[in-house]
């Protein structure tokens, strides 16, 4: 029986133990959101992204002009500025920041653009992705 008592004892301290290491652990990466800002993706998992998102605007752009077009071409703009809005985080060269920030604000301008639905005006939208393409090269020619 005292055996039996001086074992649940052990296990109950193992067990504050245990909660204490895990409470006290604050570098633990799940650290809840809303502090200073703090990539956790590879400068590849940002670029893969910024393709995809790139991808799918040359496709919209070119394609037919049904109902959905304006809030895909919209969306998928605002998705690559908040990339390039990430990738402004990666490297501390201004050079890179430039671009990265320029790459995040011509997106915005083509969502602001799509936004106007039948209003947009196409050309516009056009050399805007235009724009971006010249961005992406440009830091590629110095970082990649
Ligand atoms: C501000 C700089 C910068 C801009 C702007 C930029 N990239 Fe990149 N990109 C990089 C760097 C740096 C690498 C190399 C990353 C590595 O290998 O670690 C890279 C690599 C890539 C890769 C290869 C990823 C792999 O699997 O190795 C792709 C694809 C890519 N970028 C797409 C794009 C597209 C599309 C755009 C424009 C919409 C763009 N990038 C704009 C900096 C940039």
């Amino acid at each position: 029986m005292v055996r039996r008592m001086a074992l649940t004892v052990v296990l109950f301290a193992g067990c504050i133990w245990c909660l204490a290491l895990v409470t006290t652990a604050d570098s633990a990466p799940s650290a809840p959101g809303g502090g200073p800002y703090k990539p956790v993706a590879s400068v590849r998992g940002v670029m893969t992204g910024q393709m995809l998102a790139f991808k799918q605007l040359q496709t919209s752009l070119a394609g037919t002009k049904d109902v959905d077009r304006p809030v895909a071409i919209q969306l998928t703009s605002e998705a690559l500025a908040e990339l390039a809005n990430v990738n402004t985080y990666n490297n501390e060269k201004e050079d890179y920041r430039g671009w990265a920030g320029q790459l995040r604000d011509t997106a915005m301008e083509l969502a602001g653009e799509a936004k106007k639905k039948d209003n947009a005006d196409e050309d516009k939208m056009k050399s805007l992705l235009a724009k971006l393409e010249a961005t992406c090269k440009s830091c590629h020619d110095a970082y990649q």
